[in-house]
């Protein structure tokens, strides 16, 4: 399930050599309206791209559905797409989750290329071969392994996005970094991810997604040490969930950074996750993501989400905790008393 991660200091060459690799007879590109809009403008007058056959989607976590993925089928057939074919998605997790799940499936499987274009998709989405859509209220609920050929990244993208999405996108790598050194962990606090060097933030990317990698090799299809991946999403899920419930907007990472600060607390009481590390992470992510506020009268509803978490294994809710920096706990559970006393921590702080 290997896939070359280009890091592009040459956006076209790079993309030129990861199609030329690849040997096939159409070439598609699926983006959103918004990718194709701010990203498709940097590489649709590349020769390579002459001749691609276009299929642009609504965007958002909304149209990640079965209608959306029809359309791309639909598209490939009226394009005359073949198991020969090839696709590039570009674009945030969104495409390129339902890019890969749609290349993926068309005709038993073609192969494609991600171009990431948010920092979220960089660090996480677009790497390690996860594709799918949601489904029957339930995200990712359909959907296969099966890797990208290439996955290119390059900052170019980056400089489009706004302050939220760098800082959702930055939440993984804090989450990386928790899951390495703590070097990495030192050289992500100390980093200004509001008024970014890019230049910096590019390294950055490459150490945070060679971590993954480095998971991801080891356990392709998560029977356990990519379960690692999941540090701060058991409640920061439950939030994304509860807000959804509500109403209310948040972006992946945002819950991502609640996630880490509650699930930092937990690592503390239940495995000794020294205090100064946790501290530093939640003055972190207080100052840069602010506080998702909730009651105690949500306790129940954040606790059963936790309880229906796809990551539950034999009726227990599934942690992945810390013992320190790069001291990896997987398959951890909480009783409700101790998840409350979490939510009541999380709460005061
Ligand atoms: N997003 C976590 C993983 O790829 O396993």
């Amino acid at each position: 399930m290997k896939q070359d991660i280009i890091i592009a200091s040459d956006l076209e060459k790079s993309l030129t050599e990861a199609i030329e690799r690849v040997s096939h007879d159409h070439l598609f590109v699926l983006t959103d309206t918004n990718t194709e809009r701010y990203c498709w403008p940097l590489i649709k007058d590349f020769a390579i791209m002459q001749g691609a056959r276009m299929i642009t989607i609504a965007p958002t976590d909304e149209a990640k559905n079965i209608s959306t993925l029809t359309k791309v089928w639909s598209a490939l057939q009226e394009g005359g797409a073949s198991r020969h074919s090839l696709m590039v998605n570009l674009g945030g997790g969104m495409v390129t989750d339902l890019g890969g799940f749609a290349a993926s499936t068309f005709k038993r499987g073609m192969a494609y290329i991600n171009i990431p274009t948010t920092l979220l998709a960089q660090v996480d989405a677009s790497v390690g071969g996860k594709t799918g859509i949601n489904f029957g209220g339930l995200k990712n609920e359909i959907g296969v392994f099966n890797c990208a050929s290439s996955v290119i990244l390059s900052s170019a993208f980056l400089r489009t996005l706004d302050k939220e999405n760098l800082l959702s996108g930055y939440a993984e790598m804090l989450k990386h970094g928790l899951l390495s050194t703590k070097e990495n962990w030192a050289e992500l606090l100390c980093f200004d991810i509001t008024n970014p060097n890019f230049d910096t933030l590019q390294m950055l990317v490459t150490k945070s997604v060679a971590i993954k990698e480095e998971i991801v090799n080891i356990d392709p299809t998560e029977k356990g040490i990519r379960k690692a991946l999941n540090l701060g999403h058991t409640s920061g899920h439950a939030l994304e969930s509860l807000a959804l419930e509500e109403g209310r907007t948040i972006l992946h990472g945002y819950a991502v950074a609640w996630g880490l600060m509650m699930e930092l607390y937990l690592s503390a009481k239940k495995c000794s996750f020294p205090a100064k590390e946790m501290h530093q992470l939640e003055n972190f992510v207080k100052e840069h993501y602010g506080k998702f506020l909730y009651e105690c009268k949500h306790y129940d509803t954040l606790y059963k989400y936790m309880t229906h978490d796809k990551k539950n294994e034999n009726g227990n809710i599934n942690f992945t905790l810390m013992g320190a920096i790069g001291d990896i706990r997987i398959n951890q559970t909480a009783t409700k008393d101790e998840i409350e006393e979490m939510l009541d921590y999380y709460r005061e702080n």
